[in-house]
């Protein structure tokens, strides 16, 4: 069984709000609250990258869980801003971390990373490959954008959040029920057309495009489905949850969501308004900041779901154990 028994997250100091974009393109601070339930957003300084925000955010991890870098089995790190094309940005964490034990890697599923990172994550503890895992999500979005694109460039932010996943014989549910899917025929919905090996940066700008309107109507339906699927083949019915983490893109997929659930606010995790989409980071800084304000308790049964750029999407159901697992390791 895996449960998470620690969570951290990280957001650069720089907050950026909606007036400072008014400032100079045509949007204002009424629009962009209202149409996608965005404030502010947090904005990396020039020498930050990927790398820095996902230590900090692992560091909190690693206290809250009560382990030590060396502990660490593995590094799974979802990011679709890596410092670097290669060597992966797990590798630079592993080091600065003092990880010695630990092999790193970093996987692209965009928006849905983490989610995808915490299914493999399950599988590898429960195939027993590993026996306790860093599971990160970081990114600096704002490095991807085209700042004279409105529909764009008011969407996004940056951060890190980070969990400690260990094996358990404790634990009762842990990590209970994981569906990822994927569907590369809208690879053009939301992508950044160059930076890779199809066309170098020098042709084409590697800024973010996407069409928003298609993304908005199929991450509402794609998240509705997959939560639907998690929720029946883990025979619980959408009552039972005690707390909704999903991928903050728009309030408004996330307040649809919520609705075709039944779910009131105070079980649905909302922090869009101080980070804007944050892409692979949203779901665990989210789920970070609920459990630090004592939304989260043992026993909680909490529902992770997200959609990105692919497309892809998941969505994951666990009990929170973490104490359970912390008493039986003392
Ligand atoms: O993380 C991956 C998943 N990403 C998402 O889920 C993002 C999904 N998409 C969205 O959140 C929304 O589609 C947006 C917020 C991007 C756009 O909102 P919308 O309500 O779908 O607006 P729209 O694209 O239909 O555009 C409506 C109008 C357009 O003007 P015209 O053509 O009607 O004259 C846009 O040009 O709003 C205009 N517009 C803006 N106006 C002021 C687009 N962006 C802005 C802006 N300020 N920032």
């Amino acid at each position: 069984m895996a449960v998470i028994t620690g969570t951290g997250s990280y957001a650069p100091s720089r907050v950026m709000t909606n007036d400072e974009f008014a400032a100079y393109l045509d949007t204002s601070d009424i629009w962009i609250r209202e149409r996608t339930g965005i404030r502010e957003r947090r904005i990396a300084a020039p020498e930050e990258a990927t790398s820095d925000l996902a230590v900090s955010a692992a560091g909190k991890a690693l206290d809250a869980a009560g382990l030590s870098a060396s502990e660490i089995d593995g590094i799974l790190l979802a990011t679709a801003t890596p410092d670097l094309l290669f060597p992966s940005t797990a590798c630079l964490v592993q080091a600065r971390l003092g990880a010695d034990n630990a092999f790193a890697f970093d996987l692209n599923a965009v928006c849905s990373g983490f989610v995808y990172a915490m299914s493999v994550a399950k599988s590898m503890i429960e195939s027993k490959a590993a026996r306790r895992l860093l599971v990160i999500g970081s990114e600096v979005m704002s490095r991807t954008l085209d700042w004279s694109d409105r529909g764009t460039c008011i969407l996004f932010g940056d951060g890190a959040g980070a969990v400690v996943v260990e094996a358990s014989t404790t634990a009762v549910r842990g990590l209970e029920t994981f569906r990822l899917r994927a569907d590369g025929r809208y690879w053009e919905m939301i992508h950044v057309p160059a930076g890779g090996s199809r066309r170098s940066g020098t042709e084409v700008a590697p800024y973010i495009r996407m069409k928003g309107g298609e993304t908005f109507k199929m991450a509402v339906r794609s998240l509705q489905e997959s939560v639907m699927e998690v929720l029946s083949a883990s025979g619980i019915s959408p009552g039972e949850i005690d707390l909704l983490v999903p991928h903050q893109a728009n309030i408004r997929i996330i307040d649809a969501l919520a609705s075709r659930l039944g779910l009131p606010s105070d079980k649905v995790v909302v922090n869009i308004e101080h980070y804007g989409n944050t892409s692979a980071a949203s779901v665990p800084v989210a789920l970070d900041e609920a459990v630090r304000a004592g939304r989260v308790k043992e026993g909680s049964r909490i529902l992770l779901t997200a959609f990105g750029a692919g497309v892809t999407w998941g969505s994951g159901l666990l009990t929170w154990e973490a104490e359970t697992q912390k008493r039986s390791r003392a």
